[in-house]
């Protein structure tokens, strides 16, 4: 298993003594894991290949979790990578690769870093977990929580979908509607709470979370085939998606195995680009915006304040770019994801494709590079973004009549 060396703040080098303080007594910054992973060899690599696991466990050396039987997992991790031609050819990128996330257990990314977050708390002895979330970490933490036998506790400003409340509620979590909005008072109370309560943090300030989505690398290396993306878009919030691929791709190169690194890009709705605009000024801590409402809710976040500078330098020292897109050019993405990919993904899960369409025509992407899209969260999770006339949707008399009619009126509905 994963073989814990410290917990170490990156700002400043200080070193826990205790496995469950998560934050800097120094400055304050989230710890990181520091691993033993650097005896690895180029053997090791070959026999991690030959693993039959097809999940992110296949990796385990390289997440903090030192007993195999406190692994709770849900098979997530090693979702399809699939190229669709007719997207390919729809937005003119050649070497354009989907890698469709809606289809983790819960049906967004964050079943990768819970798996691992929750797995360490069953083994640090933790009975109840909490998060705050736009919908995914709650539903996703709900459901982890209740594989591994904890009760759950998740906070979502109101507003949130129902379909992502309703989820939580099913896998037997405590929701909790806040009032007020989820950088501001749902923070405030949720950092209260962890101190009365004593919860197990299941948020970006989790250094252990942290490093689930360092998976993304491994599984894009196994199945590229060694080959290493021209580019990774994320659509991004909190920053750890960023962050931890950049971790994992640095892991392999340490260990002579990657030979290069990919260019990193955050994508992000116009309504809520803390990173995009902190990066464009070349900052190094994120400067908070106040979030408006966006059809991509679930990264509709406007102070990434725990990860957020760490996806910054990740984006700089990748050489990457961050990009902010529109309610328009979001929903134009989700179309055309559904439509000529067959992946329907929620407004958020679908803002990489987005933004690889802009900077391809921005000529920041060239035709043929190869480009991985994250595709974060199923379009389940938020149906209400789908228009649906009434008029689509009024039952018909069972004639052939009547169908022929209204599959007539199908063909002027608007299509992307
Ligand atoms: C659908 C979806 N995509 C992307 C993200 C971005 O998360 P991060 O930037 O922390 O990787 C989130 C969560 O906030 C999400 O729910
Ligand atoms: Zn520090």
């Amino acid at each position: 298993m994963g073989i814990i060396k410290a917990l170490r703040c990156a700002k400043c080098g200080w070193e826990s003594s205790s496995w469950t303080t998560f934050r800097c007594a120094s400055c304050g910054a989230v710890l990181e894991v520091l691993l033993e992973i650097e005896n690895l060899s180029g053997s090791d690599l070959l026999e991690i290949q030959k693993r039959k696991d097809r999940t992110i466990w296949r990796w385990f050396e390289f997440f903090p979790v030192e007993n195999r039987s406190a692994i709770v997992s849900l098979g997530e991790g090693y979702t399809p990578l699939v190229h669709s031609s007719r997207l390919s050819e729809r937005l003119g990128l050649s070497g354009l690769y989907l890698k469709n996330d809606t289809l983790l257990p819960t049906g967004s990314l964050k079943d990768r870093s819970n798996a691992v977050g929750l797995s360490r708390a069953k083994e640090l002895g933790f009975s109840t977990a909490a998060v705050i979330s736009t919908g995914n970490a709650a539903a996703s933490v709900a459901a982890y929580a209740a594989a591994a036998g904890m009760e759950s506790v998740v906070m979502v400003p109101d507003g949130t979908s129902s379909a992502k409340v309703l989820q939580a509620r099913a896998y037997g979590a405590t929701v909790v509607v806040v009032q007020g909005s989820f950088d501001d008072e749902v923070a405030r109370l949720y950092k209260d709470a962890l101190k009365e309560f004593g919860w197990y943090d299941c948020l970006s300030s989790n250094p252990y979370r942290d490093e689930g989505k360092k998976s993304y690398a491994y599984e894009m290396l196994d199945q590229l085939d060694g080959e290493i993306p021209d580019w990774v878009i994320h659509p991004t919030a909190g920053g750890t998606g960023l962050y931890a691929m950049w971790k994992g791709y640095n892991e392999l190169l340490k260990l002579g195995w990657v030979k290069k690194l990919p260019r990193l890009v955050a994508a992000q709705s116009e309504a809520a680009a803390p990173l995009v605009r902190s990066f464009e000024k070349g900052m190094t801590e994120v400067e908070p915006v106040e979030a408006r409402n966006t059809v991509a809710e679930s990264i509709q976040v406007g102070n990434p304040i725990s990860v957020g500078w760490r996806a910054l330098e990740a984006l700089r020292d990748s050489q990457g770019t961050a990009v902010a897109l529109n309610d328009g050019e979001i929903l134009e993405a989700q179309s055309l994801l559904a439509q000529f990919a067959g992946i329907f993904a929620e407004p958020a899960g679908a803002v990489s494709v987005a933004a690889a369409w802009k900077l391809s025509r921005q000529g920041v992407i060239r035709r043929n590079d190869l480009i991985v899209c994250n595709i974060t969260g199923h379009g389940l999770k938020q149906p209400s973004a789908i228009r649906v006339s009434d008029e689509e949707l009024r039952p018909i008399p069972p004639t052939l009549e009547s169908l022929r009619k209204q599959v007539q009126r199908g063909e002027v509905w608007p299509r992307p």
